[in-house]
């Protein structure tokens, strides 16, 4: 059988990766595809980089349009990254007919509606397991493996750098900057850290997976996304000391309001499997109602962790490629005509738990005027610890760990409590999910 070609555009950190693993593992590719797979066309911008990866067998060039209307290319791999060329680009290459394999969360999150329609009236595949947790097959795990569940919900750390910043900020007491340049060195941060360090990579990713979970669309409008950029030594240190970790997460749940759909720092306790995921590695648990909780664990980002997942998208749109499109895995798990309408909730209507710190003049009431506040707003408290001084003598730390309450009571109850005169500076609130298995 002629070998199946690709175009790969692309050769920077994911695109060097995916091109390695396929050369060197090419034999055993090839007896688990059914035929060899071979790139015959690179396109970059950088020539020199390109022609340093290509044999002679391999057309390169810096026109990656030339590649996506090349009629001897089956399928096109995209790893250019952005949602404007890159765009262009895939649209491009399904309206010629060729298949997709692609990393680019950003794009599917924003563009994903648009990009699976145009597929399906080709009746080409897009495939992008290498955009949601590297190279953890956490895509092919919700759409197939657990494809018997109902899923209840769905918890992640999903953005490497982030969690490698909070690791080495616990483990090592390093600044946040300092940790984020060693991430961009070891290229694990996306060309603008900002995407990682503000949750927004994250928040592409926890979309697509929500998406595919709960069959409905993809719908990165929707999703509330906060960072790591407010948080401090002191809060990564108070969260251990009364048994939490603090981690990136992205979170989607089915309620009965709707869904949640949401990325933002977690407190979770410190003796769960996924509090302990540390460095660049992500992790992902799912809730499915039949199978309980389970837990992926591996390389989040990098050049071959990342081209691991690529190559499998090859492999699997090599042996998929015949086949009948309605005999194929829909893109987002669900037959795209079934779709649900269920709507993703605010913000203001999750119910979750909460970590408080408050800097606090030390004097006698100041404890009963914040827990009366808190009460008003009926919030529980569940635990509570007073730090030593923290700044002077007159001013100290206090922790308080709440029970389950809606974020709208406890925004209200923090606009009260930072009007008191003897409250200093803004109360750091942090969220705070026990993801056990119930
Ligand atoms: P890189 O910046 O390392 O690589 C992108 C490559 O594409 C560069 O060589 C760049 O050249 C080239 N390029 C950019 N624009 C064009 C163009 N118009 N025509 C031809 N070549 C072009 O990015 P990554 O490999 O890190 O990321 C690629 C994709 O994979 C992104 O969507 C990213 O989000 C995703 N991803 C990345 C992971 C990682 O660990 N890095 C993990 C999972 C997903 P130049 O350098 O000259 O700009
Ligand atoms: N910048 C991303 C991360 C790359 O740090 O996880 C993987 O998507």
């Amino acid at each position: 059988m002629n070998p199946i070609k690709v175009g790969l555009l692309g050769v920077g950190t994911v695109g060097g990766g995916t091109f390695a693993v396929l050369k060197r593992n090419q034999a055993e590719i090839a007896r688990r595809a059914g035929r060899d797979i071979v790139v015959s066309m690179i396109a970059d911008r950088d020539l020199d980089k390109a022609h340093s990866l290509a044999d002679s067998n391999i057309q390169v060039t810096d026109d990656a349009f030339a590649v996506v209307t090349n009629p001897d290319i089956d399928i096109v791999v995209e790893l250019i990254g952005g949602v404007t060329i890159a765009k262009d680009l895939i649209l491009k290459a399904i309206e010629n007919n060729k298949h997709v394999v692609t990393a680019n969360k950003a794009l599917l999150a924003l563009h994903g509606t648009e990009i699976f329609a145009a597929a399906r009236e080709k009746g080409v595949i897009v495939a992008f397991e290498a955009a949601v947790a590297g190279g953890i097959p956490i895509i092919k795990a919700l759409r197939e493996g657990l494809t018997a569940n109902r899923i209840e919900w769905i918890a992640g750390i999903i953005n490497g750098t982030a969690n490698f910043i909070l690791s080495e900020m616990r483990e090592k007491g390093q600044s946040f900057e300092t940790v984020l340049e060693q991430a961009k060195l070891l290229g694990y941060a996306e060309a603008d850290p900002t995407f990682d360090i503000e949750g927004i990579d994250a928040a592409h990713k926890i979309t697509i997976m929500s998406a595919i979970a709960f069959g409905i669309p993809v719908q990165f409008d929707k999703v509330y996304v906060e960072g790591i950029t407010q948080l401090t030594g002191d809060d990564i240190r108070y969260a251990e000391d009364l048994g939490y970790r603090i981690k990136l997460l992205g979170i989607t749940k089915r309620t009965d309001k709707g869904i949640e759909l949401r990325v933002h720092p977690t407190l979770i306790p410190a003796q769960r499997l996924i509090a302990n995921v540390e460095g660049v590695m992500n992790a992902v648990v799912v809730k499915g109602d039949a199978v309980g909780a389970t837990l992926y664990y591996g390389a989040g980002a990098g050049a071959e962790p990342t081209g691991s997942s690529v190559v499998a998208d090859l492999v699997d749109v090599t042996r998929m490629q015949t086949a009948d499109p309605m005999h194929r895995v829909p893109s987002l798990a669900f037959q795209p005509d079934l779709l649900s309408s269920t709507p993703v909730i605010s913000m203001e209507e999750v119910e979750t738990a909460y970590y408080l710190r408050l800097r606090v003049v030390d004097k006698p009431g100041v404890l009963a005027d914040i827990s009366r506040i808190l009460a008003n707003s009926d919030i529980s408290i569940n635990a509570m610890v007073q730090k030593e001084p923290a700044v002077d003598e007159d001013n100290v730390d206090i922790i308080m760990l709440t029970h389950l309450t809606i974020e709208k009571r406890i925004n209200e109850a923090i606009a009260s409590i930072e009007m008191l005169p003897v409250v200093t500076g803004h109360v750091m609130r942090i969220r705070l999910e026990e993801l056990d298995n119930e």
